[in-house]
């Protein structure tokens, strides 16, 4: 009779544990146009979707099973031309259709990076401007142990973006900003050659552009490590763009 208690005990914490241990990503647009965001996962289950629209003012729910390691961003100024191809202005994962299916973001675009650890563990996430910016974001735990905060990168880079790295949409305005490494792809911007060492990489007058509109975002490949977040205790996590 012990031991049959013990069994029924037993998996109902199995039981618990399977249900409990998906991670939820509850994407929201703030903006005042419509965004379609896109997710590509690094390591890990897949997501319930790669690739979505969303209307101003609405949030979709992504769920996947930690552990989980990944990016989202959202894509913008986006249209079907008439032959049924999906492209967007800025984000655009390649895929022709609004699903990105394994493709990533071909840059610029603001990325909220995660990595969701099994069972409760440590979550780490940021948000990189590494290779360029194209909206506002914030990322938000939901739940989890007193530890976890949120990380927000509200400027708008797109404002003060130097020319020279400067996307420009259809109608003249600036609607993404490159990072130096990614436009003018030189060893000292790009943290590369002599350059490949965090000591040997300073800060440049470009990646402070990005630093001062978003202090808490990773401006460029060696920015200081307090630009990476964590979280235990099984978090699910907002995401806004435009907060
Ligand atoms: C940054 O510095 C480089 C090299 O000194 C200079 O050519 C460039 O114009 C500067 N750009 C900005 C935006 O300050």
């Amino acid at each position: 009779m012990a031991i049959q208690i013990h069994l029924f005990t037993l998996s109902f914490i199995l039981f618990s544990f399977s249900e409990v241990y998906t991670v939820e990503f509850a994407v929201q647009n703030n903006c005042k146009f419509p965004i379609w965001p896109g997710a590509l996962t690094g390591a890990g289950s897949q997501l319930s979707t790669t690739g979505f629209e969303i209307l101003p003012g609405s949030t979709l729910t992504v769920t996947t099973s930690p552990p989980w390691s990944g990016r989202f961003w959202a894509r913008t100024h986006c249209s079907t031309d008439a032959t049924g191809k999906f492209s967007c202005g800025t984000g655009d994962c390649g895929s022709g259709q609004v699903t990105c299916d394994g493709a990533g973001a071909i840059p610029p675009a603001s990325l909220l990076e995660f990595t969701i650890a099994p069972n409760g563990g440590r979550d780490f996430f940021d948000i990189s401007l590494v290779d360029g910016f194209n909206l506002p974001v914030s990322v938000t735990p939901i739940g989890g142990s007193s530890e976890c905060k949120s990380v927000i990168c509200a400027g708008n880079v797109n404002g003060v973006c130097p020319p020279e790295l400067a996307v420009k949409g259809q109608g003249g305005g600036v609607i993404a900003c490159k990072s130096a490494c990614l436009g003018l792809n030189r060893p000292e911007y790009c943290c590369s050659g002599g350059y490949d060492q965090p000591q040997t990489c300073p800060p440049t007058n470009y990646s402070k552009i990005f630093k001062n509109e978003c202090p808490d975002a990773y401006s460029y490949a060696y920015d200081d490590k307090t630009s990476t977040f964590t979280c235990t205790g099984g978090a699910n996590y907002g995401i806004t763009f435009c907060p």
